[in-house]
């Protein structure tokens, strides 16, 4: 799709389909007026007989309107004028778009950017829309013979903004928008892949192609089960043991910025690519949607191209913690003593809280690159899908100016985060008779108390804990991973490389 900002008035456009709005009580916004006025009140009869009321997401398509130059109009309605917060602008645009892709427009004019959406600006307008507009867009179709989204016709749209003015922000906004909306492509593909194709070696595959394809910036190394060994990351080996593919873990380092001070910032992700609970077992209903179990590593991804393709002036290493939880005569067992690679030990006591186990030996791993900061982003735990459930993703931080970082960018992105607390006194809860401690906790707090046995490993630099079990796909209808939270991190390393249009 190409993507571009114009300011013109809608009758100078020569274009297969204008996107305007219509707000509550059939009122225009001023520019439908003007091609209101234009047509001769064609739009304002036509409201009047009661076609569109311009409730949120009405939508009404014309042809042949008198004297416009413009094959179509597509009006939406966006409720009341001053009114609009982000989420109705998102469906907003959502509806639009549903309704254009049904058109044969090749082309189409948006002239949403230019309604006043509460607190929000021309750089986040436009690079919203451009965002959603992917996003409603995107099929993952590789495995079908009859391919679905190819075969639309549209091609282009331009977003339409009040003043030339506006153009600068406008091309930032589209400049970043690409980028990003790329890198929650490329996640959700890779999320999407079947657990037989994307194992950890497909992981590190993608891996490897990202220093290809950036190779001025990207530099990628692998370390696989011989190297885990000679590291003692025994905790990681032990939740790969029964599987046939290997585990791989996999570090995309990039460099934006070549002082030598400059400390980077760690991202990991948990790349479980299957987990079938192993021993533990997980009951059969679902268990499919444990491909998923690999959204953290695929969210790193997508990240590592977004940092690489706006050329951010930071430095970013991205972890894909690649593993796979099978059963088998070699896998690891309830009862096992494990010792992970900080010198600490672990009493295994549900083999299906694997997560924790592969990213507390990368945690300590990552100890080496003397981090600014480290988050790790893990589809962790299913306590977390029941305190926050499916629409908000949980976060927890031993930093506070790190974790309302997290926060604000969550704002700015509207990919919903809430924070939760790491308390002393839920510690105990992690005793274990054999060992320092065990790997997991009664239910009550099950989100935490997985957080908590993450921080008894990175205690020396500042970490934040991304818990996506609830945000990172959709089940039922519309299966599919979400991308989530590609655009919370994204903008959280614009802002600190400076580039916060926003504000
Ligand atoms: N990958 C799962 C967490 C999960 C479950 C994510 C459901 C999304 C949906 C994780 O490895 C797991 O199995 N966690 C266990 C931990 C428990 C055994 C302490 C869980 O949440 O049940
Ligand atoms: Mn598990
Ligand atoms: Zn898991």
């Amino acid at each position: 799709m190409d993507f571009s900002v114009k300011s013109n008035s809608p009758d100078q456009y020569h274009s297969d389909c204008i996107i305007l709005s219509v707000f509550e009580q059939c009122r225009l916004s001023s520019v439908t007026e003007k091609i209101n006025k234009i047509s001769n009140s064609y739009i304002s009869s036509l409201l009047q007989s009661g076609e569109l009321e311009g409730k949120i997401g009405q939508t009404l398509l014309l042809y042949h309107i008198p004297h416009v130059l413009s094959k179509r109009i597509l009006l939406i309605g966006c409720g009341q004028e001053y009114e609009i917060d982000a989420c109705q602008y998102k469906t907003i645009l959502q509806k639009s778009i549903n309704a254009l892709k049904n058109t044969g427009s090749i082309e189409a004019i948006c002239f949403l950017t230019e309604l006043h959406v509460k607190g929000r600006n021309i750089y986040w307008k436009v690079r919203q829309a451009l965002e959603i507009i992917q996003e409603s867009l995107y099929a993952f179709d590789q495995f079908k013979t009859n391919k679905i989204a190819s075969h639309l016709p549209l091609r282009k749209i331009v977003f339409n903004v009040p003043t030339s003015c506006d153009i600068t922000s406008g091309n930032c906004a589209i400049e970043h928008g690409i980028a990003i909306a790329s890198g929650l492509k490329v996640s959700k593909d890779l999320s999407n892949m079947p657990p037989n194709i994307c194992n950890a070696n497909y992981l590190a595959a993608q891996a490897r192609q990202l220093a290809n394809t950036f190779s001025h910036y990207i530099t990628t190394s692998v370390i696989g089960e011989q190297q885990m060994q000679d590291l003692k990351m025994y905790a990681y080996l032990a939740v790969g043991a029964g599987s046939q593919n290997e585990s791989l873990m996999s570090v995309i380092e990039y460099r934006g910025n070549s002082t030598p001070s400059d400390k980077p910032i760690v991202l990991i992700g948990k790349g479980m690519t299957f987990d079938s609970g192993g021993i533990s077992i997980k009951p059969s209903a679902g268990m499919d949607e444990m491909k998923y179990d690999m959204c953290g590593a695929a969210t790193v991804y997508g990240v590592m191209g977004v940092v690489a393709a706006l050329n951010l002036p930071i430095n970013v290493i991205g972890v894909l913690a690649g593993c796979e939880n099978m059963l088998s005569s070699r896998a690891y067992r309830p009862g096992d003593v494990l010792t992970t690679m900080s010198g600490q030990t672990v009493e295994v006591l549900n083999t299906d809280a694997e997560g924790r186990l592969i990213l507390c030996d990368t945690l300590t791993y990552v100890e080496r690159f003397n981090p600014a900061a480290v988050i790790d982003i893990a589809t962790l735990t299913g306590a977390c899908v029941v305190a926050l459930g499916k629409n908000i993703s949980g976060m927890m931080s031993n930093h506070d100016s790190l974790a309302n970082e997290l926060l604000i960018a969550a704002e700015q992105t509207g990919d919903s985060t809430w924070r939760l607390p790491l308390p002393n006194e839920y510690h105990e809860q992690l005793d274990s008779n054999f060992a320092d401690m065990a790997n997991i906790t009664g239910r009550p707090g099950g989100a935490i108390t997985a957080a908590c046995f993450l921080s008894r490993f990175s205690n020396k630099y500042t970490w934040a804990h991304i818990d996506i079990a609830g945000t990172a796909w959709h089940s039922c209808k519309n299966k599919g991973a979400t991308g989530r939270p590609v655009a919370l991190l994204s903008q959280f390393l614009l802002n600190r490389a400076g580039l916060n249009k926003d504000a």
